[in-house]
């Protein structure tokens, strides 16, 4: 295997279409948004949903301590706002990074700008050594545009995923 190294790795698996997502999370008054791609659907029956969480984030530690977090999604013209959330938000009333967001009866942020989102109540969390898969079944959601497609990373210049870098190493 001469061939499998950390670039063919990157290379490989950056080619992989990603959907992107702000992860929205909160615990014990503390909130957070989060730019996520690994965002996937995990079951039919119950409606179930996996996202990838790295376990040194700001939201890991926030959704290892609630039962509850949001997945919201935007316009492929509005790909700003990913940018804004790779790294942790601020949170003022009603804002993060200045950001609109309504806090859903569980108290986890919905992103007012986003064209669909989905509120989730964590079921089984599996850690797989960097991330951990958290699964949440779907207790609520909203599709603002039906007819229009969200943003994904091919929409950006933007890239996650491959072999640890930076902060993992
Ligand atoms: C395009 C893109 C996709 C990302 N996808 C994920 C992801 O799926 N899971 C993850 O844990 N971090 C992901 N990140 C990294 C986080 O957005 C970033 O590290 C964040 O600051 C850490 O989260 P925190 O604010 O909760 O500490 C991604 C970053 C970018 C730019």
């Amino acid at each position: 295997m001469d061939d499998l190294t950390p670039e063919s790795i990157n290379v490989a698996t950056w080619k992989i279409p990603s959907p992107l997502g702000i992860i929205g999370s909160h615990a014990n008054g503390e909130f957070n948004g989060m730019t996520a791609s690994w965002i996937t659907q995990v079951s039919m029956d119950p409606p179930l949903i996996g996202v990838g969480i790295d376990n040194k984030s700001v939201t890991f530690n926030l959704m290892n301590q609630s039962d509850f977090f949001t997945i919201n999604m935007f316009s492929p013209e509005y790909t700003k706002v990913f940018v804004k959330f790779s790294k942790p938000a601020e949170y003022s009333e009603g804002y993060l990074n200045k950001e609109p967001v309504t806090l859903t009866e569980n108290s986890v942020p919905i992103f007012d700008n986003a064209t669909v989102w989905l509120e989730l109540k964590t079921e089984q969390k599996i850690d797989f050594g960097t991330h951990t898969l958290f699964v949440g079944e779907i207790i609520n959601c909203k599709t603002l545009t039906p007819e229009e497609r969200v943003a994904y990373m091919g929409d950006t210049r933007m890239k996650y995923g491959g072999v640890p870098r930076g902060g993992h190493e």
